[in-house]
């Protein structure tokens, strides 16, 4: 198999397992040069995983052996980075969120379709072995018709373990734009494409301390909604209910929860690729499901290799740039809603 050369921009934290994965889990990917702003960060990656080519991000747009470029940025450069590459003529893939606004998001995902390029974004989790399983479940209508929905993630942030935690509490971050994507896309997976939504949205602390090493006792201002609570309408008539919040201490409610017109599947952690699954008939008990699938370990980098498998054929990838817009929608649906006391209508689907 032909691997494609992968342009990576971005090398902080999260480079590494692309890196790893990019370099040794896929027949089809070859990790060709990369690029940061910060020249410690393209050292590092350098010396660590041998990555001989370290370009500025003009280079690699002019540098024909480049077929795609992954962006690896923080989420305030996504939408400029992601159009130059398309621009440039490369196909891109882009950590989550694709953009911060639906407006930036669905231009990028025209973009791609007028120069004939592909166009995806994270989070692939939904390819894992977990989700996967549940979604087989779904399909083989165990659980009969969804009928409602229920996603949740409540942590205290992010600033006890990430190094540079700042871009979290700046428009963009928030646990809604960082986290929603993970639960939103493994949603709109299994139930479907949304149509309306509504949302309530709180700040409890005005600022954050940061206690992770390397900034330690730094205070960070918040400049977003840190507790996003949604609702949503899906096309296929089942209501979901989203809570995703970096304010809470903790909690015991499950992650994402199915419920369908003949049972209920509790569905795995979006944000890793397996999990344990419970699946409950009628007047049944909760009983864990057993199930051996591929991409069960941490295999982020799958969503790219399925879209290279993609180009020149006449296949949408699974991580596509279109889902991902319909993501943002809603992740902006919610905030919109909260704003204007109305319920939003949703303009994309796919
Ligand atoms: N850290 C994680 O665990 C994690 C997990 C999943 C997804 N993500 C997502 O991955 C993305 C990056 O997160 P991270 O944790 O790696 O952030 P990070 O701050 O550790 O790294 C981002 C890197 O991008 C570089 N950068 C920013 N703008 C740039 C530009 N214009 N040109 C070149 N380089 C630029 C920065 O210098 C930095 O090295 C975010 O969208 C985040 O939501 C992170």
């Amino acid at each position: 198999m032909i691997k494609k050369n992968i342009g990576i921009i971005g090398c902080g934290s999260i480079s590494h397992i692309y890196i790893t994965n990019l370099s040794s889990m896929f027949e089809n990917t070859n990790v060709y040069a990369i690029c940061d702003l910060d020249d410690s960060k393209t050292k590092d990656i350098s010396e660590k995983y041998g990555i001989k080519k370290i370009m500025t991000f003009e280079e690699m747009l002019k540098d024909e052996k480049i077929d795609l470029i992954l962006n690896l940025t923080t989420p305030d450069a996504h939408y400029s980075i992601c159009k130059a590459a398309l621009l440039a003529g490369k196909h891109t893939y882009v950590e989550k969120p694709l953009s911060l606004t639906y407006e930036n998001a669905n231009e990028l995902v025209l973009i791609a379709a007028s120069k004939n390029l592909l166009l995806g974004s994270a989070p692939d989790t939904f390819l894992g072995a977990g989700i996967t399983k549940c979604q087989q479940i779904i399909n083989e209508g165990i659980i009969g018709e969804p009928i409602a929905a229920t996603a949740y993630m409540m942590c205290h942030g992010h600033e006890s373990w990430h190094p540079s935690p700042d871009f979290y509490y700046q428009p963009g971050g928030g646990p809604m734009f960082d986290m929603g994507p993970y639960y939103l896309t493994a949603l709109i997976n299994l139930v479907g494409p949304v149509k309306k939504v509504m949302g309530m949205t709180k700040k409890s602390f005005k600022k954050r301390t940061i206690t992770s090493k390397e900034k330690n006792g730094e205070i960070i201002d918040v400049n977003v909604m840190t507790h996003v609570n949604g609702i949503m309408s899906f096309e296929n008539g089942a209501i979901g209910n989203i809570i995703m919040s970096f304010d809470v201490w903790g909690h015991h409610l499950p992650r994402i929860e199915i419920h369908g017109t003949k049972g209920s599947l509790q569905v795995p952690d979006p944000n890793t690729f397996d999990g344990e699954i419970l699946l409950k008939i009628g007047q049944g008990d909760f009983e864990k499901i057993d199930y051996a699938l591929p991409y069960s370990e941490n295999s982020r980098g799958v969503g790219i290799s399925e879209l290279i498998n993609c180009i020149d054929k006449e296949i949408i990838p699974k991580c596509d740039g279109n889902k991902a817009a319909h993501v943002v929608e809603l992740m902006e649906g919610f905030h919109k809603s909260a704003i204007e006391q109305k319920v939003i209508t949703v303009n994309s689907t796919f």
